[in-house]
């Protein structure tokens, strides 16, 4: 059954109509062009503000400015709406394996049968990492979190091919991107198993991406392992549920690296360096730690009056979002894979699940949530979902980054395309003090 579109129409500036904003400033007065995107706020184009007026726009945060142009990714925060490439996340998610949500962020069209097989070729034939590049593993400390050792591994991906990357080659960007895609499942699965000193193994060609990702986590050498079709479609929708989403902080940082055009594996680097922190990629692995804190039913009431209270730093985790003023609708599905995949565990009771059911619950009839808006997010329900299958919280944050990749790459690519990019260097407001005279230091 097909599903009603929303209707995302904006008043828009019609083709070569010129819609200004006018700024009147020291008794002048200046026109500035207002442009209109596809869908979603118009913005206002301030590229010639400090040159014509010397004045800068100030936004900390970011939390009015649109840093590119991107024909990606499109959220709608106050009704809860997320399109990749103009498909809605509910349908992708639902449906596309997460190598057709690969090929549709890169090359901006859903693939046919045939030029996914051709895509899932090619990936499988970049999958493997270099024998030398296991040694990287034997430095970290046993107990290292597995997101310090992708920071560490992804950037080292550099060293391996600093010499085959010519970032003006188209052909060189898109290799750049598929090793990307295809190496990232293998470190993080290195990764994890590293932390258990378990043996690493080989990827397989005659798995697709999410089986073999979970055979290399979870496998080990001497046996078969059989891959559940439950979590392997649990971890494909979490895949596709965090593909790419806009310009978060992790992507501006992908893309502020790369507009210096430093290589892709380094940038990348950096955006698992962003993504690391519990405000962003680290959230889910705060929530699990959160709840478990919280610890039963009863002690809800006490931890949401600590949410409210200004003069406490303890927030509800997983609650709240800069774009989405509405319920996230990764949160939505990923409480249905929670469903699933507990189901199919014999987890239905599990403690932990009914507690953030009850949360929400609880925060979403509350009159501090509602005024400001503050729905679950992604991380709220993702967590209990990847513990269930086997996953410690510590390996929470990377699979988000195995997950992101693709956005990210996709993010630079565009970025490096883009004709008018320009390395990314933002002003500030200097608040520091007046100019003074150098004291000698005998005088000091
Ligand atoms: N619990 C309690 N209060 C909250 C929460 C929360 N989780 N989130 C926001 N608020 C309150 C703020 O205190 C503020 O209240 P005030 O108006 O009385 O001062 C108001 O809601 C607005 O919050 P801001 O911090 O201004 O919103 P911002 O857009 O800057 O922050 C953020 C968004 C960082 C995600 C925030 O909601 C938060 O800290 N949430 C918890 C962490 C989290 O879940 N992060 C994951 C985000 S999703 C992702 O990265 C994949």
């Amino acid at each position: 059954m097909k599903r009603a579109l929303p209707d995302l129409t904006v008043d828009q500036p019609a083709a070569g109509e010129k819609v200004t904003l006018v700024l009147h400033a020291d008794g002048k007065q200046y026109d500035l062009p207002v442009l209109g995107g596809t869908h979603g706020p118009k913005v206002i184009d301030v590229r010639r503000l400090y040159a014509e007026t010397g004045y800068l726009t100030y936004d900390p945060g970011f939390m009015s400015t649109a840093n590119c142009d991107s024909a990606l990714t499109f959220i709608d925060g106050e009704r809860g709406i997320l399109l990749h490439r103009g498909y809605a996340i509910e349908d992708l998610a639902a449906h596309a394996d997460f190598l057709e949500v690969c090929y549709l962020l890169l090359y901006g069209k859903l693939p046919t049968q045939s030029e996914l097989g051709d895509f899932g070729h090619v990936i499988g034939h970049h999958n493997m990492v270099h024998e030398q590049f296991r040694r990287f593993f034997e430095g970290f400390r046993r107990d290292a979190p597995p997101m310090a050792v992708m920071v560490g591994t992804v950037g080292a991906l550099s060293a391996f091919y600093h010499d085959q990357i010519d970032i003006t080659d188209t052909e060189a960007r898109m290799v750049a991107t598929h090793r990307l895609v295809a190496k990232m499942p293998t470190i993080c699965a290195m990764a994890f198993q590293y932390s258990r000193g378990q043996p690493f193994l080989y990827p397989r060609n005659d798995l697709g991406y999410v089986p073999n990702f979970l055979r290399m986590a979870f496998g080990v050498p001497v046996e078969e392992y059989v891959v559940n079709p439950v979590l392997e479609r649990a971890i494909n929708r979490f895949l596709v549920l965090h593909a790419d989403h806009e310009q978060n902080a992790s992507t501006s940082t992908v893309r502020i690296a790369g507009s210096s055009r430093a290589n892709p594996y380094a940038c990348v680097a950096a955006g698992i360096a962003a993504l690391w922190g519990p405000d962003h990629g680290g959230a889910n692995e705060a929530v699990v730690n959160m709840l478990e804190e919280i610890g039963s039913k009863d002690r809800i009431p006490l931890y949401i009056k600590r949410a409210k209270d200004r003069s406490d730093p303890f927030r509800l985790t997983g609650f709240g979002h800069r774009v989405y003023k509405n319920y996230d609708p990764r949160a939505a599905i990923l409480r249905e894979s929670c469903h699933e995949v507990l189901g199919e565990l014999g987890k239905k009771d599990e403690p932990l699940f009914e507690l953030a059911l009850e949360l929400e619950r609880i925060a979403l009839d509350d009159d501090y949530f509602v005024q400001r808006k503050l729905f679950p997010n992604v991380d709220f329900y993702s967590g209990i979902m990847l513990r269930a299958i086997g996953f410690p919280t510590t390996m929470f944050p990377p699979l988000f980054a195995l997950a992101r990749t693709i956005g990210w790459i996709a993010q630079w690519k565009e970025m490096i395309e883009a004709p008018d990019q320009h390395i990314a260097r933002p002003r500030q407001r200097y608040t520091g003090h007046p100019i003074r005279p150098y004291v000698p230091l005998a005088e000091r």
